[in-house]
């Protein structure tokens, strides 16, 4: 054919065409920031294998909550690193442990943020297992009382919204029965549905200390490989009572994200942990690629297979660029 008729370029040409026929577009209102707590006051730790992301102390934590609702970034997930480890974490379940004090903190001085707690145990036990450990051996309907703990008494600090990320089987049901025996019946749960036993968090493990000392985390968290197991994970998930799931990682799982935004239709989160930043920054930082706009085309990825909302340690940077309205083009 010499001149073909449909040509999809008439409508590349232009940028204010390009923008007309976008299917997909990223909102700060999209996006979730992770902060880590530390003891302490006037602490701010560098994370070497995340640049640009540091542990701070609650008076810091604050301080930086604020400028990130400012922002107009609508919440953060903390994640808190204890004085103390000990086998059964139980700091992550102490009225004054590092994250209930940052949350109260946070919820008194920006009311505005919405504050979810990640609800684990790893960051605090000994061992660095999410669970319980007896005969080498993580136990699951042990461990789902200490959760339950957790997650009352992070809503007990005021925190917005609780999201486990163990990966216990029944977590979300005992969660929400605890809540709910509590009065808490109107505090939601994000749970990590599809959680998958990745080498992407490497980096939060250096942030949080948590690689496990024995082992690793296959036994709880999902086979790699496994598609149709994350739609069973996330079906069960919601009959216990899930208000919103999600899937973990997210870029090299958006076949994932796609299929559970499909088979649910219910809202989605996608958290786009540790290892996709560190690597976008580190290539960023070789001069491999394009920092702003590899982050940019990652996020609107992870939103156009399907994720509502997206976890990301980009989130401040991110905003920064939407801000100003985008890249150009
Ligand atoms: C705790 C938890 C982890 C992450 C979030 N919650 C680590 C893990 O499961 O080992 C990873 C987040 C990231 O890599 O950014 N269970």
């Amino acid at each position: 054919m010499a001149h073909p008729i449909l040509r999809p370029r008439r409508l590349r040409e232009k940028s204010l065409l390009r923008k007309l026929v976008r299917e997909t577009r990223l909102s700060v209102d999209d996006l979730i920031y992770p902060m880590f707590a530390v003891h302490g006051r006037g602490v701010r730790e560098a994370i070497p294998s995340m640049p640009g992301q540091a542990r701070l102390s609650v008076d810091e934590l604050v301080r930086e909550a604020k400028d990130v609702a400012g922002m107009g970034i609508p919440g953060v997930i903390l994640f808190g690193l204890p004085r103390e480890k000990d086998p059964r974490g139980s700091e992550a379940y102490a009225e004054d442990g590092i994250v209930q004090q940052a949350v109260r903190a946070v919820k008194d001085v920006v009311p505005d943020l919405l504050v979810i707690t990640d609800v684990c145990l790893c960051q605090y036990t000994s061992h660095g297992h999410c669970g319980v450990v007896e005969g080498g051996t993580v136990r699951n309907d042990a461990t789902l009382e200490l959760l339950s703990r957790v997650a009352l008494s992070h809503v007990e600090a005021g925190a917005d919204m609780v999201a486990p990320s163990d990966m216990m089987d029944g977590r979300v049901a005992a969660m929400r029965e605890a809540l709910d025996e509590s009065g808490y019946t109107e505090s939601p749960i994000m749970a990590y549905s599809a959680k998958y036993a990745s080498s992407f968090y490497g980096p939060f493990r250096d942030a949080a200390d948590s690689t496990p000392q024995f082992g690793d985390r296959r036994s709880y968290q999902m086979d790699p490989a496994n598609g149709t197991e994350a739609m069973r994970e996330i079906a069960l998930d919601l009959d216990e009572g899930a208000d919103i799931v999600m899937v973990k990682p997210a870029l090299p799982y958006l076949d994932i994200i796609s299929r559970a935004k499909s088979e649910f239709g219910v809202p989605l989160a996608a958290y786009s942990v540790s290892g996709e930043y560190a690597m976008i920054r580190a290539a960023g930082r070789l001069g491999w690629l394009d920092e702003e706009r590899a982050m940019l085309e990652a996020l609107t990825a992870i939103r156009r297979a399907g994720a509502d909302i997206v976890i990301t340690y980009f989130a401040r940077d991110a905003a920064r660029v939407l801000e100003r309205g985008g890249l150009t083009g």
